[in-house]
């Protein structure tokens, strides 16, 4: 059924939030289109669902008709291109793209600029240059560097403070890394920062190798295996780029029945909803709080000041162009604050 809806999306047949009504469009009414480089990613989807409802209670709140046409790209940029085009000639008002490449936004850029159709860029960050080359160009996600920081300290207190923590006793932590996709800005920050933050704590790092699992909890599960076929318990602290793919070494010990006492810390990134409940289990030692709430809403207003009047100056952009949110420590002791 979910694939069903999904090609249904890409064929642009399902419109949420009010239907296409490009023909019948009052002046007052706004269309806002959406694409995400990936519906089956967790985050981006918790995110969308952050600001489909604030477009809810924006309709209910206001006499405002908000229209929004969503799609989703599958992973291809090309796909992602057409669809932009499409939207534009759908007649949206501003387009908020979470681009499949983030190198590679110049086609999206020359159409909307051609139509005069500002673009709100989201979660994938492209390069500034990119972002300076048009007035009309807006970002909005995070401080990757944050949750790097962050997930370096949840390791070095949690290393520090556990007993046995260092399992062969030399004094290192034997560590391994689950990495997103190559090349997003994320995958790059977070690997580097948070090992050079346990490092600064005055740990000694051994890091025993990284794998790239895509984000994706069944690719980290799987690299997670050949790394346990090969280091056996000498993985002493677990740092995934992301809790989708903590969530897979975790599935992995759990597959091989290894109790909680003899598997390594594990920490995540994002406080996403099962990310969040393993914290609470204790399966995970602490998680990163990325602010869905915040970028979804933030988009939001920002892509309604853009479809009205315009003045962006009433938000508090950096550079006119940036919105950015804080990350947050979560771990047990706090983690309730977290689940609602
Ligand atoms: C999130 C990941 C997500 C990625 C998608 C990152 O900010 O932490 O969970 O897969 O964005 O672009
Ligand atoms: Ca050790």
């Amino acid at each position: 059924m979910k694939r069903l809806i999904a090609a249904l999306l890409c064929a642009g047949l399902i419109f949420t939030a009010g239907g296409c009504v490009a023909d019948e469009k009052e002046d007052e009414d706004i269309t806002i289109g959406v694409v995400v480089y990936d519906e089956y990613d967790t985050f981006v989807a918790s995110l969308m669902d952050v600001f489909m409802n604030g477009v809810t209670e924006r309709m209910q709140s206001e006499e405002k008709k908000i229209t929004v046409l969503r799609q989703s790209s599958g992973g291809s940029q090309i796909t992602q291109n057409d669809q932009v085009m499409d939207l534009i000639k759908k007649g949206c008002d501003v387009i908020c793209v979470n681009l499949v490449d983030r190198t590679d936004p110049a086609m999206i850029i020359e159409a909307a600029r051609d139509a005069d159709v500002p673009v709100i860029f989201f979660n994938r960050e492209l390069v500034n240059q990119d972002l300076y080359s048009w007035d009309k160009l807006y970002y909005v996600g995070a401080d990757a560097y944050d949750s790097g920081i962050i997930e370096g300290q949840i390791a070095a207190d949690g290393f520090l403070e556990k007993e046995n923590a260092d399992k062969n006793n030399d004094g290192q932590m034997q560590l391994v890394v689950l990495e997103g996709e190559p090349g997003h800005q994320d995958s790059i920050i977070r690997s580097e920062y948070s090992v050079s933050t346990i490092m600064e704590a005055g740990i000694s790092v051994d890091k025993l190798e990284s794998g790239i699992a895509n984000w994706k909890r069944a690719e980290a599960q799987n690299k997670m295996s050949r790394m346990i076929d090969k280091y056996g318990n000498g993985i002493e602290v677990v740092l995934a780029n992301n809790d989708d793919m903590a969530l897979g070494a975790i599935d992995e010990y759990e597959t091989r029945k290894i109790p909680l006492s003899e598997r390594p810390i594990i920490v995540g990134i994002d406080g996403t909803a099962v990310g969040l409940e393993a914290v609470e289990a204790g399966d995970m030692l602490g998680t990163v709080y990325n602010d869905k709430e915040g970028q979804g809403s933030a988009m939001l207003e920002l892509a309604l000041t853009l479809a009205t009047d315009g003045d962006v100056s009433k938000l508090s952009l950096t550079d006119g162009k940036y919105i950015r949110f804080p990350y947050a420590r979560v771990d047990r002791s706090n983690v309730l604050e977290y689940i609602d």
